[in-house]
């Protein structure tokens, strides 16, 4: 199929037509929220998708019935996808949604209300790998071309919603106060059943411990792997192709040392390291 790569511009980001158009990031912009939302914000290939498995099981004591029935993008939608517009009516309190959004492009009603968010936190290292093999495998995004050509890209922000850096600095200098959570992927592939106590007791929930094993049960790599509701499946291979790469693909924290060479890796981290320095969060990954 042809592909129009990140050819559609917004507020100094780059977006795929596929999924997003000018029409549906003003629908995110008008955006109502209300008071007892509740928000993922993920940099791409941070963990999104374990989020629209994990927020429905928390919010519903663990029944399985959303994550078996409904898929990912309709349960726990997007904000800046163009499927929002379509399902918005039929979401049932509290909402749960999704966000790639930098912060400074939240809508107002978003500022104006009391909703939550759990910001999930990438090693940047393993965020570069997963994209460079989800460009492989999305069809509708241009060919990632060379790991070295694609860590320039990363570094320019030229992928989908720009500079990681930038996602993070937004974020975290967010002043939402007791609104919002941080959490990283690394810890939540450490400890999931810790994680997910840390969030319910975060958006007011009190599950039992069995309730928190039964759902840390159910967002394993391996379950969600095989969910089709989550794993991508029911996408036809023009769009994603998972045998090219699966999206569900390894799962890990660390896998970037399988693929930056020394030279790669100082050049990355003087980067990062460069555009952080004046922050005053210091980021758990080593630079
Ligand atoms: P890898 O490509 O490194 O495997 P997103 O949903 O933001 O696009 O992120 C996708 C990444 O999260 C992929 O990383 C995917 O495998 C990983 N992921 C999704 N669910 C996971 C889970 N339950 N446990 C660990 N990693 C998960």
């Amino acid at each position: 199929m042809s592909s129009d790569g990140l050819s559609l511009q917004y507020q100094g980001i780059l977006l795929p037509r596929e999924t997003h158009s000018l029409e549906c990031l003003e629908f995110a912009q008008e955006f109502k929220f209300r008071d007892d939302d509740i928000m993922a914000a993920v940099y791409p290939k941070s963990g999104t998708i374990w989020m629209q498995e994990i927020l429905p099981l928390l919010l519903n004591g663990g029944d399985l019935t959303p994550i078996q029935t409904i898929p990912n993008w309709d349960r726990v939608p997007w904000l800046e996808e163009k499927r929002l517009a379509v399902i918005a009516d039929t979401l049932t309190a509290p909402r749960a949604m999704v966000t790639h959004f930098p912060f400074r492009l939240m809508p107002p009603s978003f500022h104006a209300s009391k909703a939550k968010v759990i910001y999930v936190m990438r090693n940047p290292k393993d965020i570069l790998v997963s994209s460079f093999y989800f460009h492989q495998m999305a069809e509708f995004l241009d060919d990632p071309g060379t790991f070295d050509e694609f860590i320039k890209k990363f570094l320019d922000g030229n992928v989908m919603f720009g500079k990681w850096t930038d996602h993070v600095k937004g974020w975290r200098s967010a002043e939402l106060g007791d609104r919002i959570l941080f959490i990283t992927y690394e810890e939540m592939c450490e400890d999931l059943p810790a994680a997910l106590r840390q969030m319910s007791d975060f958006l007011g929930r009190n599950p039992s411990e069995g309730t928190i094993q039964k759902i840390a049960q159910h967002c394993t790599f391996k379950t969600m792997k095989t969910n089709r509701m989550s794993n991508f499946s029911l996408v036809p291979k023009e769009y994603m192709n998972p045998e090219k790469s699966p999206f569900l693909r390894k799962g890990v924290p660390g896998d970037w040392k399988k693929h930056f060479s020394s030279e790669q890796l100082a050049r990355f981290n003087s980067a990062i390291r460069k555009e952080l320095q004046s922050e005053s969060f210091t980021l758990p990954y080593k630079l």
